[in-house]
């Protein structure tokens, strides 16, 4: 390959497909896109219309004016993203003749990254975002006429059933693709629901099943079209680029629990302390996603990325857990509920759910009880609901660990030239875990939570009354 037109070169001129824009990885993508391909001609962008707003452009304004997009001229970043409204749960993709007419004429990468991320969507929804939505963008790419690749964000776990090294290949399962759409196709969704248990195997819920079949998907009808497929472990802020610690939802379980910590109403983390906690930054995964596309255009292969710490820079549970509960108190929340104190608990126990309820539920009960006895407006039951559900049903992943082999992607790091392995960075051994938890910590605090860096000293001071 051509080693001396690097990353940013592949984009050159090139307009992109980008699913997801409105979600975490997506609107990290899109920046990094923008901002360190130059020489991009644009981004066509697929957005769902939705209720609260007036149409999908008001949805991408929402978007561009995250602070995410503070390193990016406002104007530049207009002039290159095109919105348009779509849905990959519907036939076609919902796109207007036109827009399909423009994205087909003039893509030729796609990046695909939405999905149904809920871990216990049901079966039937999480089939028609999951795989038939696949099915449907794949689709797309393969009438592109100048198609470079086509980008899957997966995930690590959709082999969370393999018990050996999990390999970077695609894996059958005793599900056919082609069986598993007819069935979508053909019966009511409280019959497909209702055969969940039955259809999902060894599977610990919809999410996982879903996106393994969906690459099973792309395997088989991708044709000779270059595929990346990139599995990412848990991903939670950026490391440090644009800006550390980014996060703009707290869905995955060890960011809720940053969260939910962070206010003092978690006390416990419903993990194995010594297992691994695979974690990984957003901006080195956007950074691989780039760097695979630039890979697979030129080889036109269909290859698989593992893109997880576990393997080369471990940090447990336990760990992460203590050095969480560290960072929250030299850099605690303004309104701090209870002080911030937690430690890792195996989740199945009964220990852990009476812990559970005693420690998190009864107080919140207790104070917002008071609050409506003293005339205020009860919270804490509310946050406490919030929190939990980014937490709900993580617990498998929090109690077994797996061993990824990253040959594939270690490979592709190895081949970067220097400019690359310094714009495009996926290296996780430059994962320094006190000081990217820490600016995690102080990203929730800022961008989730909504308080500024000024607040920091007072809210220091009140801790420490
Ligand atoms: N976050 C992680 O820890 C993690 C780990 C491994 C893999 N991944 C993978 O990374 C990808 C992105 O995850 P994320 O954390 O960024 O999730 P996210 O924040 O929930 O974003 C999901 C995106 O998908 C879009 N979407 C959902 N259903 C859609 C539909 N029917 N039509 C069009 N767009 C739809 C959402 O649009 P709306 O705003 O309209 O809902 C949103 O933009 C997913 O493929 C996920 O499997 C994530």
């Amino acid at each position: 390959m051509d080693e001396t037109k690097g990353v940013a070169e592949a984009f050159r001129d090139r307009w992109v497909f980008l699913t997801g824009v409105t979600g975490f990885l997506g609107s990290v993508l899109l920046e990094k896109l923008v901002r360190s391909c130059p020489h991009l001609a644009g981004v066509y962008v697929l957005i769902r219309k939705k209720k609260k707003f007036t149409d999908v452009q008001q949805r991408l304004e929402t978007v561009l004016s995250l602070p995410l997009f503070c390193r990016v001229d406002k104007d530049l970043l207009r002039s290159k993203v095109v919105a348009v409204e779509g849905d990959v749960s519907l036939n076609g993709l919902g796109l207007e003749d036109v827009a399909r007419r423009m994205v087909i004429e003039r893509c030729h990468f796609v990046f695909h990254v939405a999905a149904n991320i809920n871990f216990n969507a049901a079966l039937h929804q999480a089939l028609s975002v999951n795989l038939a939505g696949t099915q449907r963008v794949l689709q797309l790419a393969k009438d592109m006429v100048n198609m470079k690749g086509f980008v899957y964000v997966s995930t690590a776990y959709c082999n969370c059933t393999q018990r050996d090294v999990v390999a970077e290949k695609v894996y059958p399962n005793r599900w056919e693709v082609d069986r598993l759409l007819r069935i979508l196709a053909e019966q009511p969704p409280d019959v497909i629901n209702g055969s969940t248990d039955r259809i999902l195997g060894g599977h610990p819920n919809t999410y996982t099943f879903t996106k393994l079949m969906a690459e099973n998907l792309i395997a088989s009808e991708r044709g000779d079209l270059p595929v990346a497929i990139v599995r990412p472990s848990i991903v939670i802020g950026t490391l440090c680029d644009p800006i550390a610690g980014w996060v703009d939802n707290v869905q995955s379980g060890a960011f809720a629990f940053i969260a939910g910590a962070g206010r003092g109403v978690f006390r416990t983390l419903p993990a194995t302390g010594s297992r691994v906690a695979d974690i990984v930054p957003a901006d080195q995964l956007v950074a691989l996603l780039l760097a695979a596309a630039w890979r697979i255009a030129d080889t036109g292969r269909l290859q698989v990325f593992h893109f997880t710490s576990g393997g080369r820079n471990p940090v447990t549970w336990s760990e992460y857990c203590r050095l969480a509960v560290t960072k929250l108190r030299e850099n605690p929340c303004t309104g701090l509920i209870l002080y911030p104190r937690a430690s890792c608990r195996s989740p199945t126990t009964v220990r852990h759910a009476l812990y559970v309820a005693m420690a998190h539920y009864a107080p919140a009960y207790l104070l917002d009880t008071l609050a409506k006895i003293c005339g205020d407006k009860p919270i804490l039951l509310d946050i406490q609901y919030k929190y939990s559900k980014g937490m709900a049903h993580t617990d498998y992943f929090t109690r077994n660990e797996w061993n990824f082999s990253t040959a594939n992607t270690e490979d592709l790091w190895s081949i970067l030239g220097e400019t690359d392995a310094k714009e495009f960075s996926f290296d996780v051994g430059k994962i320094n875990w006190p000081t990217y938890i820490e600016n995690c910590v102080l990203g929730v605090r800022e961008y989730y939570h909504k308080q500024p860096r000024s607040t920091l000293p007072a809210a220091r001071k009140y801790l420490k009354l």
